[in-house]
């Protein structure tokens, strides 16, 4: 057991804290040059180059209904905004792409991020440059040919070390660094990028030294490792389509088995405790769950995100991760989705198990965090067969069969009378709605990190009236049965727009608001990306603007509260005018939040959702169909 490091408790009070390194002040000429380097580029501002990246080609919307029968919205609001002001939005959300990473590379640069008021730099991912890596995609996505170019040396000269004793976090690593390197090339195909991201991963790839493969927290490239024997989910289960990729892209076998470890662990572990779905500690030398916490938010999103994604990024062939996705999500929609009293905004939440509990107790936090779920259960409602999954040979019933524990099998018997398709939309609505008003509900007209909603029982989205087994059913499907025999048109409970709600000063200072149906635990804006990931998703898979007004509404907020003269600033609270701004730009802003607003707003798609699968940092990788020959040397069936 030695190579597990006695570094669980650090580890667990601060993730990141075993690659946190000092912050050092660079030289003062550097930035003079950088100044005169930002003056001459301002000249390259408006000269905005077209994409050189192939555009596939683009089908416009059917306005036919995203849903299915008499449950749908029967028509899309019309585009009141003209295109050309649309494209005018994306041009202002390369404009800050712009203004953000000309601060970085004038103060920042080669350190991984800057800080957007003290000009000032730090070193919090490894030191390599993570705001460089993370958004060599967008550059090219947004035809940001010279910021590109001007990227490219530092990424060949990176030197991939670490002093003793320090670890580069793999997760984080590979999700930023790995898929940064292998979507640029999927974009650009240069050939320095694939070698680069093929020897990262060797520089990495002690971090597997466990007898389950999965991977260990984090690791040096001198070939020491830490991490505890008790690993977290979404730190050990979310390799799968980088690795996946970068196997495709050099042939190498090594690199598929990574991924196709995990794959088959997770395939086998038992959840009988858990009604399905993956609990967020894991046993890395058994490969098994290690309690029954139950979340979509921190330490679990992206296992979850990366079912879905990893059997849509290789062909719609694996079946066994299309399964572990339908079991996810069934339990999502059974047991952790909730109704609040009085506004009926539909959330999700985690829950524990306890001894003898056969269901699991929710903490009724909603995490800002786990608003990608919306956008991924309407990528997986536009992707996959849900109303028909007969036509894959898979039966929801029988999923439900297999000893799964009390209460959950019973989900599953009940949602395969209904139609999937619908009611994965339904709920993709709902909750992007609540985390759409969490936005639009504060003065700055940005999100907190995380509220907790107020409760008045048991008001899971899917409870029982007279409880399960007296053939009582779920209070929300009486409640659409209702809602469909009144012939009602709009949506079903949970679902439909609502009015936001901002507190006066004085509630806010007594803290005597209850309209809201929820307080605010965290309540700063950390520049993050999920609900506009899903408002992205939603748009493109419905077709309705509404989305995407929200996502201009939240641009207009991101510009006039938390930009600074050289990039733009996390808040430290969403809930007070003006914004209190924090000294930290994150890396996944250019990754993910500027490239979901640009996408969202550009009238010609660069990556279909059928054809390009974004990892979780919004790294798109292009779907991928293995040849014979790739299946025989891989041992793919
Ligand atoms: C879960 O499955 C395992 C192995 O299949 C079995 O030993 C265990 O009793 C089951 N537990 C429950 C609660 O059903
Ligand atoms: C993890 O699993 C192994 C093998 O089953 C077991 O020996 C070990 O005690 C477990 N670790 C913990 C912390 O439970
Ligand atoms: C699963 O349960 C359903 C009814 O709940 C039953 O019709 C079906 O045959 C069962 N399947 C298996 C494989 O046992």
């Amino acid at each position: 057991m030695n190579h597990y490091q006695k570094v669980a408790e650090m580890y667990r009070s601060h993730p990141l804290s075993a690659s946190l390194r000092s912050i050092r002040h660079r030289p003062y000429f550097r930035s003079v040059l950088y100044g005169c380097l930002l003056i001459a580029s301002v000249y390259v501002l408006y000269s905005f180059v077209n994409p050189t990246y192939p555009v596939s080609t683009y089908s416009s919307f059917s306005r036919a209904d995203p849903f299915s029968g008499d449950l749908a919205e029967s028509y899309l609001p019309v585009d009141e905004t003209p295109a050309d002001v649309w494209r005018g939005r994306a041009k202002s959300v390369k404009l800050a792409f712009l203004h953000g990473y000309h601060g970085y590379e004038r103060y920042a640069q080669p350190h991984d991020e800057i800080r957007p008021l003290s000009n000032d730099f730090i070193d919090n991912f490894n030191g390599w440059g993570v705001t460089m890596y993370d958004s060599l995609d967008t550059m090219l996505l947004m035809g940001l040919d010279n910021e590109y170019n001007r990227a490219m040396p530092f990424i060949e000269k990176t030197v991939f070390t670490l002093p003793d004793g320090e670890f580069a976090p793999f997760f984080e690593t590979v999700i930023r660094y790995l898929g940064g390197l292998l979507s640029a090339y999927a974009l650009r195909k240069d050939d320095l990028l694939l070698r680069r991201a093929d020897e990262l991963a060797e520089k990495l790839d002690h971090v597997f030294a466990t007898p389950s493969g999965f991977p260990l927290f984090g690791v040096n490239p001198n070939g020491n490792v830490v991490g505890p024997e008790i690993g977290i989910l979404a730190e050990i289960a979310s390799l799968q389509m980088e690795y996946t990729a970068l196997a495709k892209f050099t042939g190498k076998k090594r690199w598929w088995d990574r991924a196709n470890t995990v794959i088959k662990a997770l395939d086998k572990a038992e959840l009988n405790k858990t009604g399905g779905m993956f609990p967020i500690r894991w046993n890395l030398t058994s490969a098994q769950p290690f309690d029954t916490h139950l979340s979509v938010g921190a330490q679990a999103d992206s296992t979850h995100e990366y079912l879905l994604k990893q059997y849509l990024l290789t062909a719609k062939v694996d079946k066994a991760n299309l399964i572990m996705y339908l079991r996810a999500t069934t339990h999502i929609i059974t047991e952790l989705l909730f109704l609040s009293p009085k506004r009926h905004l539909l959330y999700v939440t985690d829950t524990t198990f306890s001894t003898n509990e056969h269901r699991g107790r929710p903490s009724h936090t909603f995490e800002h965090l786990s608003c990608f779920l919306p956008g991924l259960l309407a990528l997986g409602a536009h992707t996959l067969p849900l109303d028909d999954l007969a036509s894959l040979g898979i039966d929801l019933n029988d999923l439900g069969n297999e000893s799964m524990f009390g209460i959950s099998g019973e989900g599953y018997k009940l949602l395969a009378g209904y139609n999937l398709k619908s009611l994965h939309m339904w709920a993709a609505e709902g909750l992007a709605q609540t985390c759409w008003l969490s936005y639009a509900d504060m003065p700055t007209g940005l999100g907190p990190d995380e509220m907790l909603m107020h409760t008045a029982g048991d008001d899971r989205w899917g409870k029982t009236v007279d409880g399960f087994k007296d053939g009582g059913g779920y209070l929300w499907m009486d409640a659409i049965e209702k809602w469909k025999a009144s012939g009602a048109r709009g949506a079903p409970p949970g679902v439909g727009d609502k009015t936001p709600v901002i507190y006066t000063e004085t509630e806010r200072l007594r803290g005597s608001g209850r309209a809201r149906d929820y307080s605010i635990r965290k309540s700063g804006y950390l520049l993050r990306p999920e609900t506009l990931e899903s408002l992205y998703i939603l748009w493109r898979t419905t077709g309705n603007n509404k989305w995407r007004d929200r996502g201009w509404k939240i641009f207009e907020s991101i510009e006039r509260h938390t930009k600074t003269p050289s990039g733009y600033a996390s808040l430290r609270t969403v809930e007070v005018l003006p914004a209190v701004k924090d000294d930290d730009m994150p890396s996944y802003f250019f990754a993910e939040t500027l490239k979901y607003l640009y996408l969202m707003f550009i009238d010609t798609d660069p990556i279909p959702l059928d054809k390009w699968v974004l990892n979780t940092e919004a790294h798109p990788l292009p779907v991928i169909e293995w040849s014979q020959a790739e299946k025989d040397t891989f041992h793919i069936p």
